[in-house]
């Protein structure tokens, strides 16, 4: 299966003033002393209680322990001992309050308290008869007599059909399936690929498995595709498929219904052999499985000039300028303030994000990503991955100290819940100021596999900006998964290797911002600009009666039914939320703009009966709703196997509301077409694969902002007034901080995950 790394980046930063020379040593300088170390400064959060804060592991223990006590009935076995067939709990996740509750306790923090704490659990109910998955709500916490549980009903459109569920462990579900491999079968696998698949530490095969299981949760099957099992595996698939039934809860009954050899199809692995013995199978050119260093990440070619010495690094010689509350997973930086929240399906999220002392998003959270894929085998052609499935919070690693973040980053650990026990990742989040600290790919994975990661790696970044811009960007790096290269996918892609090729595919990703300007009622503008001809009586004879020129049109868009956007052509004119009860000096509604940034795409794709329904918010750049509880996200993890009946359909939140001056949620697109070239080998670029979006005040201040740092320069006269130099003010900011910086330590990279 896909592994999906998802490394968190959070990056306060951008004051991009360049800090005079520390270089120059004045001759009567006293000794310089050795830097501080970099320590984030002590924060202040608006409440003392994060209320999006994880479950602790001792809370999510007193919830399991609760759970299973008789008097529940719930009959279940713990995850490590259960099979399909078993009531099992699948997660046990902190359940967000009602905005109106939380706003009501962060309003007053010192008098209203902060709304009671709630979990969210999911139980497998593998035993019973109509077999199904179900959410409850339990709370409040801590476990008292007054915990009870509820089916947790009004965030889901329909139940939740088993065959749609997660992994409770990927190799007891997919180990069954090799059941079905008969010794006949291995033999003449082996012969055909020479390769070695016994089960064992000397396996030279591999097998993955694609996705959608199922469109609506009446079967669960799967494609399974091999692939050589050497240092970045993904790009040595062989032209070999199985597809599975794997309905159900019994695994006896599991059956392979096809075999895709070569392009050639069977319906059976006895038709297969039948073949194979008969010498009719048309054999396709092998790779010689001795020589896979191309697709690893070991170093090659001859060193350029003076990349012997390691490149810059920034150092905060006066200090850190960011503060954090570890403890409660806060933030402050320059004016600007917010909590951390971290979940399974799709971790980090932001919340409460204040700027100087006004709320200005209560929410800003990824949502999604969806991946879909295009080819002649049976993989690429069946391939649309929607990543909150997989669980890219949970699927987190420690990021890479001075390579996934520069070396003052602050690091701060995530919490997750996987029904194997929970686990927290130590350097989860790095924070930084000032630093584009991007490595231009990176990588991480098993020592076996000499650093190789399957599948994409994803590195969010937050940016805050001193002017109030928040700049949200995802960058991907990794393998691609590759497909077996013959010259009729040509039109799918690319040959990276005598045969391996990169498919084409579509990463779209989406993200909720919960935008509160001055307060919750707010307006959606739509600004355009179009070519006008103008006649105006001063015109003379010289150049004509009329002018060519743009202008600006600006209108609300008031109903909930017309709000599946895309940015306008040539980008003229943009979209914005906007309090037109809040104005600022000029009259002027105050608002926030949404500018798009880097790739600004959407699916290309509409139709595919594998995403038929269940990513529909992939369709458009953008689209604006109405914020409700009970409309907490675009998808669920359970939409990945669901495409033609989802548990939400995002397509169900636009029902023609009035989005006049009400709670508004801005639902925004990032990502890429990817069209592969021999450079995505070994892993893609961050440089390319990189997509991004602004928020950016409008009118929301009377002038910009940035006027109020000290870190900046103005001049004041001119040389003639002083004699041969400009007269300047720099504010009275003390630039002349030195001291001499810790060395990094030497590179360490132990798993910090810690199991409970
Ligand atoms: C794996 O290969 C090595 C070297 O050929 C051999 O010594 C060992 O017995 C093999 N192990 C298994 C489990 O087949
Ligand atoms: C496989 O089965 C399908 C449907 O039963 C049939 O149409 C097709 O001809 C069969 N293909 C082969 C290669 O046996
Ligand atoms: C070889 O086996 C395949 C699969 O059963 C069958 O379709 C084909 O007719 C056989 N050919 C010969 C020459 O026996
Ligand atoms: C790729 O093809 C070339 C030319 O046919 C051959 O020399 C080389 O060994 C092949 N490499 C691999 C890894 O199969
Ligand atoms: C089979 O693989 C081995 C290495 O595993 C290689 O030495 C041999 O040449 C390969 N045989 C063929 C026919 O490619
Ligand atoms: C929005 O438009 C729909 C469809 O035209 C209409 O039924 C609905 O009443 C409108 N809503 C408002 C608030 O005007
Ligand atoms: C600026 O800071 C440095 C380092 O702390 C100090 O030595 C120097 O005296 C300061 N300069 C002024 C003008 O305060």
């Amino acid at each position: 299966m896909r592994h999906i790394l998802a490394p968190l980046v959070l990056v306060p930063l951008l004051l991009s003033f360049s800090p005079k020379s520390f270089y120059g040593v004045k001759s009567d300088a006293v000794p310089l002393q050795q830097c501080k170390s970099p320590l984030a400064q002590d924060a202040s959060p608006p409440s003392p209680v994060n209320l999006w804060a994880s479950l602790t592991t001792s809370e999510t223990s007193s919830i399991q322990a609760w759970l299973g006590a008789p008097e529940r009935q719930l009959n279940l076995t713990p995850a490590a001992e259960s099979t399909l067939s078993d009531n099992t709990i699948f997660l046990i996740e902190s359940y967000y309050p009602s905005k109106a509750d939380a706003l009501a306790h962060l309003s007053s923090p010192n008098t209203v308290s902060p709304p009671d704490r709630f979990a969210r659990v999911t139980i497998h109910h593998g035993g019973d008869s109509e077999p199904s998955i179900k959410d409850y709500l339990v709370g409040p916490l801590p476990i008292s007599e007054q915990t009870t549980m509820a089916p947790l009903t009004d965030i889901y459109r329909r139940d939740l059909p088993y065959n749609a569920r997660g992994f409770i462990s990927i190799v007891n579900e997919l180990g069954a399936v090799f059941q079905q491999f008969t010794p006949e079968l291995v033999a003449a696998i082996e012969d055909l690929f020479n390769a070695t698949f016994q089960g064992g530490v000397n396996d030279t095969l591999t097998a993955g498995g694609g996705g959608p299981f199922s469109f609506d949760g009446s079967f669960r099957r799967v494609w399974v595709f091999w692939k050589r099992l050497v240092p970045g595996s993904w790009l040595h698939p062989i032209s070999f498929f199985n597809y599975f039934d794997i309905s159900g809860t019994d695994p006896s009954q599991w059956r392979l219904l096809k075999i895709v050899y070569n392009n050639q199809l069977f319906n059976s692995s006895d038709d297969f052999l039948h073949a194979y013995r008969n010498g009719t199978l048309e054999r396709p050119t092998v790779s010689d499985p001795s020589d896979a260093s191309w697709s690893s990440r070991k170093r090659v070619g001859s060193v350029r000039d003076l990349d012997d010495l390691p490149g810059p690094r920034s150092v905060s010689f006066a200090g850190l300028r960011f503060r954090v509350d570890r403890d409660r997973q806060y933030v402050s930086w320059m004016g600007w303030g917010m909590y951390l929240g971290f979940d399974r399906d799709m971790g980090l999220s932001l919340w409460d994000i204040r700027f100087k002392d006004e709320r200005l998003i209560y929410q800003l959270a990824p949502q999604e990503a969806v991946t879909q894929y295009s080819g002649t085998d049976p993989m690429q052609t069946t391939s649309a991955y929607l990543d909150r499935f997989f669980g890219m919070g949970s699927d987190v690693r420690d990021l890479l100290p001075g390579y996934d973040c520069p070396q003052e980053s602050v690091y701060l650990p995530a919490t997750t819940y996987t029904p194997l026990g929970s686990v927290t990742v130590e350097k989860a989040i790095c924070i930084f100021e000032q630093d584009t600290g991007k490595p231009i790919t990176r990588h991480m994975g098993d020592p076996q596999e000499s650093g190789a990661i399957k599948g994409y790696v994803l590195v969010f970044d937050y940016t805050f900006h001193f002017d109030g811009t928040i700049e949200v960007r995802v960058s991907a790096s990794g393998y691609l998964q590759g497909g077996y290269w013959q010259p009729q996918n040509d039109a799918y892609g690319c040959k990276i290797h005598n045969v391996s090729m990169g498919t084409v595919h579509d990463h779209i990703m989406n993200f909720k911002v919960d935008l509160d300007i001055a307060g919750q009622e707010n307006s959606l503008l739509e600004t355009t600009t179009a070519q006008e001809e103008i006649t105006l009586p001063w015109f003379d004879d010289d150049w004509g009666q009329t002018v060519v020129q743009q202008k600006i049109t600006r209108k609300f868009i008031s109903n909930e039914s017309d709000v599946l956007l895309m940015y306008p052509p040539n980008f003229q004119g943009h979209y914005s939320i906007v309090n037109q009860d809040a104005k600022n000096a000029w009259e002027n509604p105050r608002g926030y703009v949404l500018h798009p940034g880097a790739s600004p795409i959407h699916n290309t794709v509409v139709g595919s009966k594998r995403l038929l329904e269940n990513a529909n918010w992939a369709r458009y750049n953008l689209a604006v709703s109405r914020r409700k509880d009970t409309e907490p996200s675009s998808s669920t993890m359970w939409n990945a196997n669901l495409p033609g009946s989802p548990a939400v359909n995002f397509h169900d939140f636009f029902d023609g509301e009035s989005l006049v001056q009400e709670d508004l949620v801005m639902w925004i697109n990032v990502g890429m077409h990817h069209l592969p070239t021999a450079e995505d080998s070994p892993n893609t670029k961050t440089n390319i694969a990189t997509s991004s979006f602004l928020l950016t005040p409008l009118n929301y201040f009377d002038y910009d902002v940035t006027m109020e740092s000290k870190n900046a320069i103005l001049l004041t006269t001119t040389p003639e007034q002083q004699g041969g130099a400009y007269g300047f003010d720099d504010f009275g900011v003390n630039q002349s901080f030195n001291c001499i910086p810790e060395a990094p330590p030497p590179f360490e990279y132990s798993p910090s995950a810690t199991f409970d």
